[in-house]
């Protein structure tokens, strides 16, 4: 009977329903949920079983990570290669659409291995949980208040969460900050080391389970209460010296500093200069299945603590030499979450060989430099578009409708041709095809 009625509810489901307003759509399963696409969206048999491509992921585990699953998406996995980081040799995946951040990567860290590669350091992995109050009458009295009971705060967060506590981690701090004593509200920062996790759910746990003591302590009401992704005490760090010769002589060095110093005055040229950081911090964050939004967000948000501006830093020492460093929040884990049942983000952390998330804040730290130097090095000097062009060209091969050995033989001949187009590329097609 129970039975019954559930597959004439999804009979109801895939028959009626004509518009978005889909109720138990999630009661579907899978295969289900392509049927109803199919009609809905006017698929083809032939786009459903692209759709049935599942990866290594598969139905069973992508169908538990989120809701209303039909699919998983695909992104190519590239190798960075050349990556000398605390003279320690690393093989870096970086998912990504973009075609050429992965070679502009490994040639820069390339560059960088002439000096010694690069040189990384990571904070203690404290996050910030952030307990909002408002509607007390006295919010400074009201701090006084929270902060005369720090210890017996901090020893109900790691009451929370004993194992995090037994690993070393666990709730250390507790600071109050006043953020409008006119209609009065505060917020309470818990300042907890997450050791190798990125920390989110273990933050806001703590937070939740101190929001009453602290509307008793501060006689006011707790709304909020969730972690910060601006982790301003989990910072990593990354410095390189590129040799004036190797990297194209003293214009090089002078171009690229020209460059720095636009993307330090001007937010418009820093916005953009920051994305060419996070292309390659983003790509190996989504090839390890990290939350690369939270990052995102962070190294924004930091980059504008004091009007927004680079996240790197470049300057000369008395060589000649470029000498580069970059700072910004890293809040990554290499245990829970997506990072440990995910297939092949496993895999891509044991490519990459790190063993703790400090050690691979380290590599974020060095791939956003290495990517920011190899884009500011290609704008000061050659102008971006022709590297970008010349990978990008087998791209509009494909689109094209180029196959197998076509797409090179069609993006070298636009390449040679400088004419790095669709109808192009169409054109040295049928030339090839002999029509
Ligand atoms: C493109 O994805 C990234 C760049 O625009 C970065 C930059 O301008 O510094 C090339």
């Amino acid at each position: 009977m129970l039975n019954l009625d559930k597959s004439l509810f999804k009979s109801f489901i895939l028959n009626m329903m004509t518009g978005s307003n889909i109720p138990g759509f999630y009661k579907l399963n899978i295969e289900e949920r392509r049927e109803f696409l199919m009609k809905f969206s006017d698929l083809t048999p032939e786009e459903i079983s692209l759709l049935r491509n599942m990866g290594s992921l598969g139905e069973n585990i992508a169908d538990h990570m989120i809701e209303n699953v039909i699919s998983v998406t695909e992104i190519p996995i590239g190798i960075a290669v050349n990556f000398l980081i605390n003279d320690k040799d690393y093989l870096i995946p970086m998912a990504i659409e973009e075609p050429s951040v992965v070679a502009a990567a490994s040639n820069a860290a390339k560059m960088a291995r002439v000096k010694g590669g690069f040189r990384a350091i990571s904070s203690e992995p404290i996050m910030i949980g952030q307990i909002e109050v408002s509607g007390m009458p006295d919010p400074f009295g009201a701090k006084f208040r929270i902060l005369e009971k720090k210890k017996e705060l901090i020893e109900i967060a790691n009451e929370q969460d004993p194992v995090l506590v037994k690993v070393g981690g666990g709730a250390k701090d507790i600071e109050v900050r006043v953020l409008d004593d006119k209609e009065p509200m505060i917020v309470v920062h818990l300042l907890v080391d997450v050791r190798d996790a990125m920390g989110a759910n273990a933050v806001n746990t703590m937070a939740e389970a101190l929001a009453p003591h602290i509307s008793n302590m501060a006689n006011g009401h707790v709304r909020l209460r969730i972690l910060s992704n601006l982790a301003t005490y989990r910072l990593a760090r990354a410095y390189a010296i590129f040799d004036r010769e190797a990297i194209g002589g003293k214009e090089a060095v002078d171009g690229i500093l020209e460059a720095y110093k636009f993307a330090k005055l001007d937010p418009y040229r820093a916005t953009t200069h920051n994305k060419g950081i996070m292309n390659g911090i983003d790509a190996v964050l989504l090839a390890t299945a990290n939350d690369w939004r939270a990052i995102e967000a962070g190294a924004h948000a930091y980059a504008s603590l004091n009007g927004y501006t680079s996240l790197t830093k470049w300057e000369k020492n008395e060589d000649g030499d470029l000498v580069g460093s970059i700072e910004l929040p890293m809040a990554v884990g290499i245990v829970g979450g997506a990072t440990a049942t995910h297939p092949k983000a496993k895999l891509m952390r044991k490519i990459m060989k790190i063993e703790s998330a400090k050690e691979f804040s380290n590599v974020l730290a060095a791939v956003g430099l290495a990517q920011n130097f190899a884009a500011i090095r290609a704008l000061a000097m050659e102008g971006i578009q022709k590297g970008h062009m010349e990978l990008h060209a087998r791209n509009i091969a494909i689109s094209a409708g180029a196959i197998g050995s076509e797409i090179d033989r069609v993006a070298e001949e636009m390449v040679k041709e400088k004419k790095i187009r669709v109808d192009n590329a169409q054109e040295i097609l049928k030339r090839i095809r002999g029509k």
